[in-house]
């Protein structure tokens, strides 16, 4: 069995929503509560001291902090905070998925927002997808100048940034549509933006949200620069085949597979994380 089989089989194996359903009252619509009558636990200070809510729902970690999905996130963050805080800080990290559509900006942003909530960890989240942006959209945001304006022109990405009222937060939206994303990220200015803000930045993690790797070249390009990627694989969507081709594309800078929108017994959406590298 191949690794990336192994790490699929343990997620599948997983049943940490069958917990959750038991230890929180959900209030994430379609997701049933506990039901045990326990006291719901306090909610996570700094999602309860924005009172901020999202259009989406599945903006889980800021729209409803105690449903097992932002449970889910919650693990996801512990894992990747273990993982790239070792010896050195790998804080750059590439959001990708094999096919269109598997929740890689869901996943992006929720991760971000999850790292953002937590006392120490300032966050720049960066929509690196100028074919659907949608990080923005999302948020709630304007969708104004941003990265390809910084690659095109040569703005500086720190007068781009967007504050926003989750923790720590701050993101750099697409900017302004281009006709050929690919030539732009293969650049070498799209070398040194990365790098630049990856030094720049070093002490907080740079979460970016990328268009799926098997059509599009500039996640590879956006993986060859990046510490790891995280490949979000929706359930029942790409085949295995297509998931390896990508952990190859992705030139086994995988860290882990995010196991998106896998059906509970309750027949509700769930994340499962699954370390891959190790
Ligand atoms: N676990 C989930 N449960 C329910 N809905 C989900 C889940 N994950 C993602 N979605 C929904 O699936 C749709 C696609 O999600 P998202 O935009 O994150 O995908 P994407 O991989 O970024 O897509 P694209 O390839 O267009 O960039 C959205 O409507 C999102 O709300
Ligand atoms: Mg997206």
């Amino acid at each position: 069995m191949s690794r990336i089989e192994e790490a699929l089989a343990k997620a599948a194996g997983m049943k940490p929503a069958t917990q959750v359903l038991r230890t929180a009252s959900s209030g994430y619509p379609g997701v049933p509560g506990n039901g045990n009558g326990q006291a719901r636990p306090p909610m996570p200070e700094a999602v309860h001291a924005s009172g901020l809510r999202l259009p989406e729902e599945t903006m889980v970690v800021i729209n409803e902090p105690l449903s097992p999905m932002a449970e889910e996130f919650r693990k996801l963050k512990e894992a990747l905070v273990k993982m790239t805080k070792r010896e050195r800080f790998d804080n750059l990290i590439a959001v990708t998925s094999a096919t269109a559509s598997e929740g890689k900006s869901v996943t992006s942003i929720n991760l971000a927002a999850s790292l953002a909530g937590e006392y120490d960890h300032t966050v720049l989240l960066i929509d690196a997808d100028l074919r659907r942006p949608s990080v923005h959209k999302y948020l709630g945001l304007k969708s104004g100048k941003g990265l390809s304006d910084c690659l095109r022109e040569g703005l500086d990405v720190g007068e781009l940034l967007v504050k926003t009222q989750i923790g720590k937060l701050s993101v750099l939206p697409a900017g302004t549509p281009v006709a050929n994303p690919v030539e732009l990220f293969s650049s070498d200015t799209m070398r040194r933006l990365f790098l630049e803000m990856k030094s720049r930045y070093n002490d907080r993690y740079i979460i970016i949200d990328t268009p799926p790797v098997l059509p599009f070249a500039e996640t590879r390009s956006i993986a060859g620069i990046a510490d790891w990627t995280l490949l979000v694989v929706r359930e029942g969507q790409p085949s295995l085949a297509q998931i390896q081709e990508a952990v190859e594309a992705l030139d086994n800078k995988v860290l882990g597979v995010v196991y998106n929108a896998a059906q509970s017994h309750a027949g509700s959406s769930y994340y499962y994380y699954s370390s891959y590298s190790g």
